[in-house]
């Protein structure tokens, strides 16, 4: 466990008092030998689950075969996943690295040389209020969320902030800052803001917008990504292609890499020299990629998350209404929120006593992120402890009150 006396820098000091040894499926293992189910998939990541044999093949097979050599050379491992993403994407080309903030940091980069082609000098990115794209300084400068930016200043320029859903305050910053606006960057659903849905009238007005204006749609799909919502692609709930698509996460099952990928008017603007990364794209992490999407394709995972999503939601709903606590549940495919009344951030460690991990975001709400191979009687389960956990945090609460 971290302790004010480890080695560790201490950016994640509150982590829960539990560590893991194995994993299989959505279950995992402490290292006394007691079994969770796993809500949460590594922030999620782990959509295939834990330990999957094909992952765990590939791997092996790959690492023997060939790690790493450098992106001065082909690496065809990297051309066939760009085709697979690209395919499911609907996109045209892709640039691989290593984790979410750097995918998003490419599709800045990649706003800022569309900036220089219309010789717009201080280009301006619109982003959104509870926005969560990283932490890097362009990343954390482009979310909207002052808790990540505080002690980072100066930030860097120019992203300016609307609330979600908010049609009105984009068609105010398009005709106020028209000669510099060059870039809408947002998550469809926001995560770490707390499974904010961008509506489909909105993605959709949003895509209008920028093809009015000339401007690039950016959606960050590195959470919503590969199925997690109930189709590849959260914008596909609205009809709406990006020009820019950022994915990270289920990418790799565990295995960094993400990808940002380019369509239409966003492609060709990183020419020879203008971005690169020694680690990204290496023919074990495209290989690793590769099989988590060919095996969500042979198991319909997406489809299983749109269904276990719903199931998930309606069970949620029945079993949790006696609650006066529970303000909503909401969200899409396997990415849901419920709404508490109060802040209740120590939950996850109450939770830890059901054996059961989930995961709080924006002070109030519990995100649960299952792996996307959840079976039905795994939903009934992960809804029972959450239902006891549930119950006994507002026991607690109203006898504390009444005390
Ligand atoms: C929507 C979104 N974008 C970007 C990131 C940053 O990804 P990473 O932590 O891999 O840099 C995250 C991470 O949670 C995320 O949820």
């Amino acid at each position: 466990m971290t302790s004010p006396s480890s080695s560790i820098m201490p950016t994640y000091f509150n982590r829960l008092p539990v560590a893991f040894e194995r994993g299989e499926g959505v279950w995992l293992w402490d290292t006394e030998g007691k079994r969770y189910l796993d809500a949460v998939a590594g922030i999620a990541v782990c959509g295939l689950g834990h330990a999957h044999p094909a992952i765990t093949r590939v791997i092996s097979a790959q690492a023997a075969k060939l790690i790493h050599t450098s992106n001065n050379y082909e690496i065809p491992n990297q051309e066939k996943l760009a085709k697979q993403l690209c395919t499911h994407a609907q996109m045209e080309q892709a640039y691989f690295c290593n984790s979410g903030a750097e995918a998003n940091e490419s599709a800045i980069k990649l706003a800022r040389l569309f900036a220089r082609k219309k010789s717009i000098d201080t280009p301006l990115i619109l982003t959104l209020r509870h926005s969560f794209h990283g932490r890097s300084l362009a990343t954390l400068s482009a979310s909207g969320t002052p808790r990540i930016q505080e002690g980072f200043e100066p930030l860097v320029a120019r992203f300016e902030y609307v609330d979600i859903n908010d049609a009105e305050a984009v068609t105010h910053y398009i005709s106020k800052e028209k000669d510099a606006l060059v870039a809408i960057m947002l998550e469809p659903i926001q995560g770490d803001g707390g499974v904010r849905i961008a509506s489909n009238d909105y993605l959709q007005f949003l895509r209008k917008m920028c093809d009015e204006h000339d401007l690039l749609l950016i959606l960050d799909e590195v959470q919503t990504g590969l199925g997690r919502t109930g189709k590849w692609f959260a914008g596909q709930h609205a009809h709406v292609l990006p020009d820019i698509l950022t994915v990270a996460k289920t990418l790799g099952n565990g295995f960094p890499i993400a990808a940002c990928l380019a369509r239409d008017k966003a492609c060709n603007l990183f020419g020879p020299g203008k971005h690169g990364t020694t680690f990204g794209g290496s023919p074990l992490a495209c290989a690793v990629a590769s099989e988590v999407i060919r095996v969500i394709e042979e198991d319909n995972l997406v489809q299983n998350a749109q269904e276990m999503g719903d199931y998930l939601q309606t069970q949620l709903r029945k079993k949790l209404a006696s609650l006066p606590g529970v303000v909503e549940i909401r969200g899409r495919g396997l990415m849901i929120g419920v709404q508490l009344d109060r802040p209740c951030l120590d939950i996850s460690r109450k939770a830890l006593a059901q054996q059961l991990l989930i995961n709080v975001v924006a002070n109030s709400m519990i995100r649960l992120l299952p792996p996307l191979i959840l079976t039905q009687t795994e939903a009934d389960e992960l809804v029972k402890r959450l239902s006891v956990c549930l119950h006994a945090y507002y026991d607690t609460v109203s006898a504390s009150n009444a005390s």
